[in-house]
């Protein structure tokens, strides 16, 4: 069993080459950047250790690693111009630096790209991996259509923002478990438990995110710090120190919200920070953390074989970036 740390590195080593051809420049160069900048590479390692947790890496298990990790770019590259984020990777956003219409056609041919690596493994798990890569891709972008409805609208519950993050975010990690336990020759009562594993880690990765937004040390966190505030996102801290504010705390909050005054990021931060937020934060990902623990626990491998997931998990519920 390898650890989260030599997956990575290898995974590195495979990924971090030019995907895109040189010409037209202005289109994959602003890939080849974005690339470049790295991340952490989680949902690949995801897909390579649901392999690993039934069988030996699969030669194709490369190839749809990469499809996933193509994929999450891409997102994100159409993410940033959806939050208007000039900060990603602690470096420029790709709409930032070459403007909104070649990050959207950027965006658009790493998604292609990610089908091209995806086409090209064994056909008997083709079929089943292509169908939840469909469907995995329609629910990020049904999610993130509910983020930025929820930007316009004055309450949202935090039923409404599970659902919303599920979607958006869990979903995708979820699914790159679950292709690598079907590539590892899982049976489907596994591979359903590793699903509802990484979509309670999800929930609770996104939740850290959250988090992050608001509280991460903007030397770490690699993104705009207060950029969620300042784009009107219903987060569970919003959601939370909207429940638990005073009335004069709720009125400055809506009327923070409202405006778009100087020093509203700090404004609000420090009703978050009187709202105990942090504390709410810790609860929430311990409930969703467990629950996906409890998930792994009923997976019938060894336990032994369970040991990289349960670190990953707990790096990723704890990253500072
Ligand atoms: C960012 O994902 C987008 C979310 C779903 C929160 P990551 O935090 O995995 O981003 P990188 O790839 O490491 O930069
Ligand atoms: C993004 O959520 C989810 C997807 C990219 C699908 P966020 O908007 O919170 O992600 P960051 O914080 O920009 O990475
Ligand atoms: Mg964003
Ligand atoms: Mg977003
Ligand atoms: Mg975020």
């Amino acid at each position: 069993m390898q650890s989260f740390e030599q997956l990575s590195e290898k995974f590195t080593l495979h990924f971090d080459h030019p995907h895109f051809p040189a010409e037209p420049a202005s289109l994959y160069e602003p890939n080849e950047y974005f690339l470049r900048l790295g991340g952490k590479r989680v949902r690949p390692v995801l897909c390579l250790m649901g392999n690993e947790l039934f069988e030996e890496i699969k030669t194709d298990a490369w190839e749809v690693a990469t499809a996933i990790e193509l994929f999450h770019n891409f997102t994100l590259i159409h993410d940033d111009i959806m939050d208007k984020a000039p900060l990603r990777r602690g470096m420029e956003t790709v709409h930032t630096k070459f403007g909104d219409n070649t990050a959207l056609l950027a965006g658009d041919v790493m998604l292609v790209k990610a089908y091209e690596y995806l086409s090209k493994i064994d056909t008997v798990c083709l079929y089943p991996i292509l169908y939840l890569f469909n469907q995995t891709a329609r629910e990020v972008c049904e999610g993130q259509q509910w983020d930025m409805d929820f930007e316009k609208k004055e309450t949202v519950s935090l039923d409404e923002y599970l659902r919303m993050i599920e979607l958006k975010t869990s979903v995708l990690l979820a699914a790159s478990l679950k292709m690598g336990a079907i590539l590892g020759g899982s049976g489907e009562r596994n591979q359903n438990l590793l699903y509802e594993f990484g979509r309670k880690l999800g929930i609770a990765f996104q939740v850290q995110d959250d988090y992050l937004d608001a509280f991460g040390d903007p030397q770490k966190f690699g993104k705009q710090v207060g950029g969620d505030i300042l784009a009107n996102k219903k987060t569970f801290l919003l959601i939370h120190a909207m429940e638990s504010a005073s009335i004069g705390q709720q009125k400055e909050l809506s009327k923070l919200l409202n405006g778009n005054e100087a020093g509203k990021v700090e404004n609000v931060l420090q009703i978050f920070r009187d709202c105990k937020v942090d504390e709410w934060a810790l609860q929430l990902k311990n409930r969703y953390l467990d629950e996906a623990f409890a998930h792994l626990e009923d997976i019938a491998v060894l336990s032994k074989r369970k040991e990289p997931l349960k670190e990953l998990a707990h790096f990723l519920v704890q990253r500072q970036h």
